[in-house]
């Protein structure tokens, strides 16, 4: 059996789509070795006892989880070496993190939530990172606002979920593509060539504790469809919630479904839910990258402009009817 690995793939997209330039490709590469690296931490849990809170808060008030704080120092360590990055920004530090004055200085930005879904840790449930990788702007310090680009402006981005098998989705702009890891060869093989998601769903995925908080288009929106075949809509839905962000994604990217996470009375004041540098607007690259789309409900998510590293947004994403039916009904 010939398999493509993630070099030979890099590589590849490097020669023939002139798509990524060498630093970009080691820049993904090392992504790729401290997902690694993360995933033997999260396979390990109880075993290496780093299950529970850390006991300290990130800049977001969220009480850190151990694998949070692990998981981020191993993205941060493993890329500030390699030459390719001017600097990093994560959900688990307040300011951009820059490169050590001992290591030369690259051209990239990488922003990154180092464990989606740190709710599941302690209950071994999937959880995930996320990464997005922007260029920093000609003469500029890379200081918070070379980050606040919109996702357009993304050169890569994608995720690594830690389930039953660990796996890389990934784009560079060329479609998006699924590597599943070989952990006896210790290698990302890649299995999911070109995703595609469906266009139409009978599945979706919403928080619906907070469906009392809802604005009335999303109130609408999932009341057809829990009237499924009786309603207006003439068929039944399916309903999921993991909880973390990558696995309702990855399932999506799978076999179609729409992700809400609405702008509600409860979240308002902080904008949403959802932090636009390192959940959206990665998500929503890949997302389209696989034909489906990414909005806030009111406009594409990779169109806006970030006023912050920690910002929240509204997230609706997947498949393309779905998505575009729900931002109708937030236009009408
Ligand atoms: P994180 O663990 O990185 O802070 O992100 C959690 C996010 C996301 O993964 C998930 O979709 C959502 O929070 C879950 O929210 P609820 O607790 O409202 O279900
Ligand atoms: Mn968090
Ligand atoms: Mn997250
Ligand atoms: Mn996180």
């Amino acid at each position: 059996m010939s398999r493509v690995t993630l070099t030979q793939f890099l590589i590849e997209q490097q020669r023939n789509q002139k798509m990524i330039p060498a630093d970009l490709r080691l820049l993904i590469e090392v992504v790729a070795r401290a997902v690694k690296t993360i995933s033997v931490h999260v396979g390990k849990g109880a075993v290496a006892g780093l299950l529970g809170n850390a006991g300290t808060d990130n800049v977001q008030g969220e009480a850190q989880k151990k694998l949070d704080v692990v998981a981020n120092e191993v993205l941060l360590h493993a890329n500030e070496w390699g030459g390719h990055l001017a600097a990093m920004a994560s959900e688990e530090l307040d300011d951009p993190s820059y490169i050590p004055k001992t290591y030369p200085k690259g051209e990239y930005l990488l922003v990154f939530d180092p464990l989606d879904g740190s709710s599941n840790i302690d209950v071994n449930i999937s959880v995930g990172t996320i990464f997005s990788v922007l260029r920093c702007p000609a003469n500029m310090e890379p200081t918070e606002e070379a980050f606040l680009q919109t996702g357009r402006r993304q050169v890569a981005a994608g995720y690594a979920v830690y389930g039953p098998s660990t796996m890389l989705v990934l784009t560079v702009g060329t479609g998006t593509h699924g590597f599943t890891l070989d952990r006896e060869f210790g290698s990302w093989v890649l299995t999911h060539g070109d995703i595609r998601i469906p266009e139409d769903t009978k599945e979706f995925a919403i928080n619906a504790s907070r469906s009392r908080f809802w604005e009335p288009p999303v109130q609408r929106y999932i009341a057809e469809l829990q009237q499924g075949a009786d309603g207006p809509r003439g068929q039944d839905f399916n309903m999921r919630w993991v909880a973390s962000m990558v696995a309702d994604v990855h399932r999506i990217l799978a076999r179609g479904g729409i992700f809400l996470y609405p702008l509600d009375e409860k979240n308002r004041p902080r904008g949403g839910h959802l932090r636009l540098l390192y959940e959206a607007n990665p998500m929503a690259m890949v997302v389209e990258q696989a034909g489906g789309a990414a909005s806030t409900g009111r406009e594409p998510v990779l169109d806006l402009v970030p006023q912050g590293l920690h910002q929240r947004v509204p997230v609706i994403l997947g498949s393309r009817h779905e998505v575009e039916r729900v931002v109708a009904y937030h236009a009408e």
